[in-house]
């Protein structure tokens, strides 16, 4: 049955919250065990749709997979089939994309459905492409697959990439891993979740260095074993809860976060007037009652990520002057603004850039979300809004935030996910 998420907004947060485990960090790392012919244990794994359909697929490629009790997954790749990847569910997600490299990588053959995810306009992936043909694959397309084989096996070579591409590193790296040589990234990207992928690719004997710097080296391996690994937490589920501190005027301690993977996010905050102050592994964000006007220009890590954009939008309609929001990663990232402005936001797009009158006071409205952050920026409207707010497309809210409508409920929203028959 659909929900929508209901809000009567108005009240400020507080309280404290737990982050969950990252899920762009998750999607690579399940998809690099298809290179492990062993078992492997995988704590903190987000609870999210994606998740759960990229488990979906390796079980239906052979995977035997098991939940622990405290919600770690076991997975046993041992008995994979090649190419068996069900395109209906494949083309749900856009992490599917990582079964490139590891097909490749494991059987030097892949042969995967064209991916999904959100829709922010064209999501190339040539960079990929130009990455594995440098390891010996040719590619061909077939039927709304991509066909990928590298008949005398793959062999380590350099890689330089036009832009730093999250997907393109992850998908060089699992190539690269068991081939023959060492691999050189120049331009790769330098997220905390590559590290992740790194850090859980060299726990199963893999030897890759430079992972978080825009040099990664990777020298191929015969085999790897399985492993434990802790999943690191999500950062930008972190980030959402910080600015819905901000945007409510009130005060919550977010807990289990790395407070460097925010420090962009807290930059911006502090800019604005808001008390941020972080300790160890939280970080607690207290609104002052001000909320100045800044200019945001997203970028690949450590620069603000796209990926809060979306969220800061109903902070900054709410500052006390004009602010500007400057997308350079996704050609479409603005399929909020429409939304916001049923709530009474002001806000002009023109191209790649947004900007925001200040001042506007939100009231409640039904609003639709269209892709995953913008569902939490339209949740941060609601909850900073007067009045009610209905919030439709929670299936793409549910793609990547772990109980977010019970997260809020503990920091005293009145928020609730109703059925609509
Ligand atoms: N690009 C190319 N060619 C390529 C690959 C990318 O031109 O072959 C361009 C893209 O068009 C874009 C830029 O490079 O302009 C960055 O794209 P990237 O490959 O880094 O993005 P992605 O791997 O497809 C991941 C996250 C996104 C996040 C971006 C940017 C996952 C599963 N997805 O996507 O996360 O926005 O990196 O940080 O990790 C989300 O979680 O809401 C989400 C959309």
């Amino acid at each position: 049955m659909p929900t929508k998420i209901l809000i009567r907004g108005g009240q400020p947060l507080h309280g404290e919250i737990t982050v969950s485990g990252m899920k762009n960090a998750a999607l690579p790392i399940l998809f690099a065990t298809v290179l492990v012919k062993g078992t492997c244990v995988l704590e903190n794994i987000p609870d999210v749709s994606d998740i759960a359909i990229s488990l979906q697929i390796l079980e239906a490629m052979g995977a035997d997979i098991s939940k622990r009790s405290d919600g770690a997954i076991r997975i046993d790749t041992k008995n994979l089939c090649q190419g068996s990847s069900p395109l209906e569910l494949v083309k749900r997600l856009r992490g599917s994309t990582y079964l490139l490299g590891a097909e490749l990588g494991r059987f030097h053959k892949a042969t995967v459905g064209w991916p999904g995810g959100c829709d922010f306009g064209s999501r190339p992936i040539d960079q990929h492409i130009k990455g594995f043909e440098a390891l010996g694959a040719v590619i061909k397309q077939d039927n709304g697959y991509i066909c990928l084989q590298a008949e005398n096996g793959l062999a380590g070579n350099s890689v330089y990439f036009d832009v730093a591409s999250v997907g393109a590193t992850v998908n060089v790296i699992l190539a690269a891993t068991l081939a023959t040589g060492t691999t050189v990234i120049d331009n790769a990207a330098r997220e905390p979740h590559i590290v992740d992928l790194a850090n859980f690719l060299n726990s199963c004997g893999a030897n890759i260095t430079g992972a978080g710097t825009s040099v990664i080296k990777i020298r191929g391996v015969e085999a790897l074993h399985g492993c434990v690994y802790t999943i690191i937490p999500d950062m930008i589920e972190a980030g959402t809860f910080m600015v819905a501190a901000a945007a409510t005027g009130g005060w919550v301690q977010i807990r289990s976060v790395i407070p460097k993977h925010v420090e962009s996010v807290t930059a911006k905050l502090t800019e604005m007037g808001v008390q941020v102050e972080e300790s160890d592994d939280s970080i607690l964000v207290r609104s002052t009652g001000e909320l100045r006007s800044v200019n945001i220009k997203t970028l690949p890590y450590p620069g603000f990520p796209t990926d809060m954009h979306p969220q800061f939008a109903p902070l900054l309609c709410m500052a006390n002057n004009i602010s500007c929001i400057q997308e350079s990663i996704w050609e479409n990232r603005f399929r909020y603004v429409e939304e916001l402005r049923k709530m009474g936001a002001i806000i002009m797009v023109d191209s790649r850039s947004a900007t925001f009158s200040g001042g506007n006071r939100l009231t409640g409205a039904p609003v639709d979300a269209m892709d995953l952050r913008a569902g939490a920026a339209l949740i941060i409207a609601g909850l900073a809004a007067e009045g009610r707010t209905e919030i439709g497309g929670v299936q793409y809210i549910k793609r990547g935030y772990v109980d977010i409508v019970h997260k809020f409920r503990m920091l005293g929203a009145d928020i609730e996910e109703i059925e609509c028959p």
